[in-house]
């Protein structure tokens, strides 16, 4: 999942007092050292664009004052930095919040040399990593991203109606990402380098709709002072993606209905039917079985759309999905964070997991790029996330559940046969040997029964 860059061995030591046995030790172990003297020595030393680890001599830079300098400093990107300080530097509350946020480890002196050098060696190993939370997109499907069963069949569903021309119908709940559907099936399909043409139709009026969508010819009505083109004809030749279809007026199903029997429009004020050529994507977070049945939606117009049709996932059952899409987010975003984050703490993790996500991927989103503004420390909590209700459940791994079943099963088995091994033993069809293993492995105490073996 990380990416793995050259480890380079070179280090940028910031100091204004250079100790020549510190650098000798560097140098001793093949590491190449710049010294840079002032922010504009470090920043010159960074511009490279090279990995390296750095070094910053809190006792001989840090002047009591000069906090911006120094933070600029530390938080340029591709060094990993270690500070080094003499302790009184870390009565400063600016220089202990500097150290945890932007620095991987931190050596109080006095300390031996080589120590430093480990310490600087491991940090530049640290960065070299990479930024904690890259993600793997050859997970993502164009912009889509989604490694489970439910999206890779999603991804699959996408292709295939691509290379066909027929009326696709997406449903799914809202923030599911219907519309990035849409989008990916217009970009794969024959049409993709003509117009692809968004229309919410909960957003037009009914008396709107016709000149909305079929345009009109000059003088058609009051105001009416040129020919205007609808959205349909503006996307000939391309794809027409009618977004909350659920939410179309009844009044204006009709001559929705009208245009898709025929494939024909006709401007409002103009006497003759023009020939367009479009691809139709529909979608709605609607149930639209429920709409038919309550005469909110005609089913003529619902079959004419739903030729094909393609289901997006609710996030919560996306399963490892989530945590994906997460770090996707701060990846994209952590740039808007005032620290450096290394990605999200367990009790987020879990959190993420057991929340039910009624706001599906775009929740998702907004909930990770208000944690990454908002965020104290170096990984987002569920305290960031505002799911902090929802950590009460402890992640339980499959081996520790299955030690908990087992050690019950053999609790159990030993209170119906009062303690006698043997027929526990039988009972669990397990041998008397591996019983007394397993007693002896989960630490429970037993009463070498007489009765048992006959
Ligand atoms: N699989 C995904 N990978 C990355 N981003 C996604 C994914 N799915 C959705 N998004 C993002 O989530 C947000 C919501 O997606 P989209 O607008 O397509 O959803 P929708 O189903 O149309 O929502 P609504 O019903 O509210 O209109 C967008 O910012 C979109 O980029
Ligand atoms: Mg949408």
């Amino acid at each position: 999942m990380h990416k793995i860059k050259a480890i380079t061995r070179r280090v940028i030591y910031f100091t204004r007092d250079p100790s020549p046995e510190l650098l000798a030790s560097f140098e001793e172990r093949d590491w190449e050292v710049e010294v840079a003297g002032s922010v504009r020595d470090v920043r010159q030393a960074v511009d490279d664009g090279s990995l390296a680890g750095g070094l910053v001599d809190l006792s001989s830079v840090f002047d009591g004052h000069d906090m911006a300098a120094l933070e600029a400093c530390v938080a340029m990107p591709n060094v990993g930095w270690v500070a080094m300080t003499a302790a009184p530097e870390f009565d400063d509350a600016a220089v202990r919040r500097l150290v945890r946020d932007y620095c991987f480890d931190y050596v109080t002196l006095p300390a031996t040399n080589a120590r430093i050098v480990d310490t600087v060696g491991h940090a530049c190993g640290m960065i070299s990593l990479g930024e904690p939370a890259l993600v793997d997109t050859s997970a993502a499907e164009g912009e889509m991203i989604g490694n489970c069963d439910a999206m890779l069949a999603l991804f699959q569903s996408i292709r295939k109606v691509a290379t066909n021309d027929a009326p696709v119908f997406v449903s799914g709940e809202s923030g599911t990402g219907k519309e990035l559907t849409a989008a990916a099936i217009h970009a794969r399909s024959a049409r993709r380098d003509a117009p692809f043409v968004a229309i919410n139709c909960g957003a037009i009026p009914p008396h709107l709709l016709q000149s909305e969508l079929f345009g009109y010819e000059r003088g058609a009505f009051t105001g009416a002072s040129q020919r205007r083109i609808g959205r349909v004809e503006a996307a000939h030749g391309g794809t027409v993606f009618l977004d909350e279809i659920g939410d179309l007026p009844f009044e204006s199903q009709a001559s929705l209905l009208r245009f898709l029997q025929g494939s024909t429009i006709d401007r409002l004020g103009s006497n003759g039917s023009i020939k367009v050529d479009v691809r139709i994507i529909s979608a709605t977070h609607v149930d639209m079985e429920a709409a038919i049945e309550d005469g909110r939606f005609r089913a003529d117009l619902y079959h004419r759309l739903c030729v094909l049709r393609i289901d997006e996932p609710p996030l919560r059952a996306r399963g490892k999905d989530i945590e994906l899409l997460a770090l996707y987010t701060l990846d994209r975003y952590r740039k808007d964070a005032s620290r450096r984050l290394y990605g999200f703490s367990p009790g987020a993790i879990a959190a993420m997991h057991q929340y039910d996500w009624p706001g599906n991927v775009r929740e998702l989103i907004n909930r990770v790029r208000r944690a990454i503004v908002m965020s104290e420390g170096r990984t987002i909590s569920a305290d960031d996330l505002e799911l902090s209700a929802y950590v009460a459940v402890v992640p339980v791994t499959l081996a520790r559940a299955r030690e908990t079943a087992e050690r019950q099963a053999i609790e159990l088995a030993l209170l119906r046969h009062r303690g006698r091994l043997g027929d526990a033993a039988r009972e669990l069809s397990i041998s008397r040997t591996t019983l007394y293993r397993l007693l002896s492995s989960h630490g429970m105490r037993y009463e070498q029964d007489s009765t048992a073996e006959r």
